[in-house]
């Protein structure tokens, strides 16, 4: 097969998509249609990984049993979380919504294989946390993809690592990295939802930019 040429309409489109991506938290309960999200995890496999190690282990979570945990799980969190701010900050903190897993159709905690067999440790001896990089770059991609057919998708860490790899029983050398929510979004915009809350701004390219 011949390789593809990139047109110059596709890369408007690909800085669309990079501009109108943003984290979901607000869903309508719609469920996705069958195959969705497999092909979407398809996609999230196709990143690069060290070594070629694909260390990304994606767990759905379908048991009412095991949704319920989780999301009583966060909230507990959430309400630790919410002690490090007082008076003003605290009001805007729980004035936040800082996850979607009630209305979410989709649950999904991705881990990282901890010394995958894949990749025979090229690439990870001097940096081993490049195995849970990779992990990242497969959620991103996901993330990319997702959006790219409409599907909102939103990522949440307030939780304890240990207490997830327990309520959802994977093996010890699984390192908890994420739990996501995904399903269509109930709204859409250009502009992340910490900004429109005035929690915190996109940074000027000068304090993200440095020339040495
Ligand atoms: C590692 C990571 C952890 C995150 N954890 C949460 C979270 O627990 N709750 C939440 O609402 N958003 C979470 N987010 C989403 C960020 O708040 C969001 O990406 C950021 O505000 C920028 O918005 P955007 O993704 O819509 O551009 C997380 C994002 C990343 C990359």
């Amino acid at each position: 097969m011949t390789s593809p040429v990139f047109s110059p309409a596709f890369a408007d489109d690909l800085d669309t998509l990079l501009a109108w991506r943003r984290d979901v938290r607000h869903f309508n309960a719609t469920p996705l249609p069958d195959g969705t999200l497999d092909h979407l995890l398809d996609r999230a496999c196709l990143a690069p990984s060290v070594g070629n190690s694909q260390p990304w282990r994606f767990v759905r979570v379908v048991s009412a049993e095991r949704r319920n945990a989780i999301i009583t799980h966060v909230e507990a969190e959430n309400q630790r979380a919410a002690a490090i701010y007082q008076d003003e900050a605290r009001a805007a903190y729980d004035a936040l919504k800082l996850h979607g897993l009630r209305e979410a159709p989709e649950h999904l905690a991705v881990f990282c294989e901890l010394d995958p067999k894949a990749g025979r440790g090229l690439g990870r001896q001097t940096m081993p946390e490049t195995l849970a990089y990779s992990v990242v770059m497969a959620i991103h991609t996901l993330w990319l993809s997702a959006r790219a057919i409409g599907v909102g998708m939103g990522w949440v860490s307030i939780v304890d690592p240990a207490a997830v790899n327990g309520m959802l029983a994977v093996p010890e050398d699984w390192r908890f990295v994420a739990m996501l929510c995904l399903g269509y979004p109930a709204q859409d915009s250009e502009t992340p939802e910490l900004v429109r809350c005035h929690w915190q701004d996109r940074l000027p390219a000068d304090q993200t930019r440095f020339i040495r």
